[in-house]
């Protein structure tokens, strides 16, 4: 891309969404959260009743996804669903259909065209593998499974979501196995990432580490 992309990937409840943020905020660039695209993929397919199996209707829903990006707001089809799509049972619908190949290359140039002057801030899990394997600065978060866990039955709490945090954590390291074992753009950190360790960090620590990381690079 044009335009420099800061990359960070990692399994969930590592504090991905939080620093993008934080970077966006210190950067002036923009953000791609591409979970929420997953996420609001999984919403269309549930909504729709299309089957996990069914490629040619995931693809179709896929390349005309109607969902808009506005400042925190998810909006799909003209309906807010951004705590209707935060949910376990979404993202592990989410999580599925991510791993069908062809579901993925037909939401490959949306995510591209995220990259814009001045720049982008882009979260998930092949943002320094598959869409932007040309960024300068691909960060790779990671954090013990009882952190991560822990971490997402606050979060989920905080959404005013009620968490049984066995069944979380079940339903998470199930997921992070799945996008972790997919043959197409499996979760991992790219050769020339920087891996962050973030169990022992509070979020403050990740993003001056990161900031540090970013200050570096120029
Ligand atoms: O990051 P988030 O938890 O919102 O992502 C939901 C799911 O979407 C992930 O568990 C993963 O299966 C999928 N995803 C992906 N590639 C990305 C971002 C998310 O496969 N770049």
């Amino acid at each position: 891309s044009e335009f420099p992309v800061i990359t960070i990937d990692g399994p969930s409840g590592v504090g991905k969404g939080t620093l993008a943020q934080y970077l966006t905020c210190k950067t002036g660039f923009h953000l791609l959260d591409s979970g929420a695209i997953y996420r609001s993929l999984a919403y269309g397919v549930t909504a729709n009743q299309i089957a996990i199996d069914d490629v040619a209707s995931l693809v179709a829903l896929a390349e005309t996804l109607p969902v808009e990006f506005k400042a925190t707001s998810i909006i799909y089809d003209g309906t807010d669903v951004t705590a209707k799509v935060r949910t376990e049972e979404v993202a592990a619908v989410a999580s599925t259909v991510a791993a069908i190949p062809e579901v993925r290359s037909a939401l490959l140039n949306r995510q591209k065209a995220f990259a814009q002057s001045p720049g982008l801030i882009a979260d998930g899990r092949d943002m320094g593998t598959v869409v932007f394997p040309g960024s300068p600065l691909k960060l790779y978060l990671t954090a013990s499974a009882a952190v991560r866990a822990e971490r997402r039955v606050k979060q989920l709490k905080n959404q005013g979501i009620d968490a049984n945090i066995a069944q979380i954590t079940k339903d998470i390291e199930e997921r992070d196995l799945r996008d972790s074992s997919r043959k197409t753009a499996p979760l991992k950190p790219a050769d020339d990432a920087i891996i962050i360790d973030t169990s022992d960090l509070d979020i403050n620590e990740v993003c001056q580490k990161a900031m540090a990381l970013l200050w570096d690079r120029n």
